[in-house]
């Protein structure tokens, strides 16, 4: 079974570099994926509400009979919960679903700058934090703005900024500020996405590449992606797939393997950076 590398978060919180994506799972098919996940070695798995499978999750997790306290669970609240203090019955009704006592995480989903809420939803998650609710607190698709404002307005630094990221969209300025503040960054789409990861896993940089290191393209991105301190949420429904893309620990991409991969940012999703609502 494979030891998952772990990484620090600024709560003290330890985080398993590599964890399951789940979405678009339901919550029959995310159990079966979270008992074959966990079988290879996997312990972190990335749900949100508005993917409707946190029950699923949590009810793979007790399949396994694996102690409850050896995975990270991070779990997300969407729009339907920033503002005054609604994130506190938010979290509460994700809680009772999945029949768990705390998340390990808990991020904002999306920052919504329109509404203009995220800092009063971000001071009722310092409270949810204080109280043992969430072990810790993040939030994902922030740009540096949102950052940069919750760091003005705010007591804590979120534990980490989840964000769309993958060779083709390496999203520099985010993950300098992010390195600067003690912000660990996570990749979702990793791998290009479901309607992306096709594509890019065909690029002929990461076949020539996959081929010298005698690995598959989908693991020359996931290392690409923990070589340079990112955690990466492949998300599978296939164990083979899954035991593959925990492959990525045991071989180094140089220096100069790195180099060749930079010019994928040039590609067609390069300047994706724009508010749509991911999952
Ligand atoms: N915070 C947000 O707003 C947000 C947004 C999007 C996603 N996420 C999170 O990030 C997770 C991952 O993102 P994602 O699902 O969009 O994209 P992804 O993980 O980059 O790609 C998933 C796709 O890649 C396929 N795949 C997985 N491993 C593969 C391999 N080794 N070789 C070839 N294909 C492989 C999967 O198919 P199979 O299942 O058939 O293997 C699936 O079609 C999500 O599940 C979710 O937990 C968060």
């Amino acid at each position: 079974m494979t030891a998952i590398p772990v990484v620090p978060l600024n709560t003290g919180v330890a985080i398993p570099q590599l964890g399951l994506g789940t979405w678009p799972m339901d919550d029959a098919e995310v159990a079966d994926a979270v008992v074959a996940a966990a079988d290879l070695g996997y312990r972190h798995i990335d749900t949100a509400t508005a993917y409707g499978n946190e029950a699923g999750v949590a009810e793979g997790i007790r399949r396994t009979g694996i102690p409850r306290e050896e995975f990270f669970v991070t779990t997300k609240l969407d729009g339907s919960f920033q503002g005054g203090d609604r994130a506190v019955a938010g979290l509460q009704a994700a809680l009772e679903r999945m029949r768990f006592d705390y998340v390990d995480l808990l991020l904002i989903h999306w920052p919504l700058p329109k509404r203009d809420e995220y800092v009063s939803t971000w001071r009722t998650f310092e409270r949810l934090h204080a109280g043992g609710l969430a072990r810790a607190i993040g939030v994902s698709n922030f740009k540096v703005p949102h950052l940069e404002r919750l760091a003005a307005e705010a007591d804590v630094v979120p534990a980490v900024n989840q964000v769309e990221l993958d060779p083709r969209v390496p999203r520099p300025a985010q993950r300098e500020y992010a390195a600067a503040h003690g912000i660990v960054t996570e990749s979702y789409s990793p791998l290009g996405g479901a309607s992306g990861a096709a594509s890019l896993l065909a690029d002929p940089v990461l076949t020539e590449l996959a081929e010298r290191h005698s690995r598959t393209p989908a693991q020359i991105v996931l290392r690409w992606h923990v070589q340079q301190g990112m955690v990466a949420l492949p998300k599978s429904s296939n164990p083979k797939r899954m035991a593959e893309n925990l492959g990525v620990f045991e071989f180094e991409l140089s220096p100069a393997d790195l180099d060749r991969l930079a010019p994928l940012a040039g590609g067609p999703d390069a300047g994706n950076d724009s508010d749509r609502i991911g999952h």
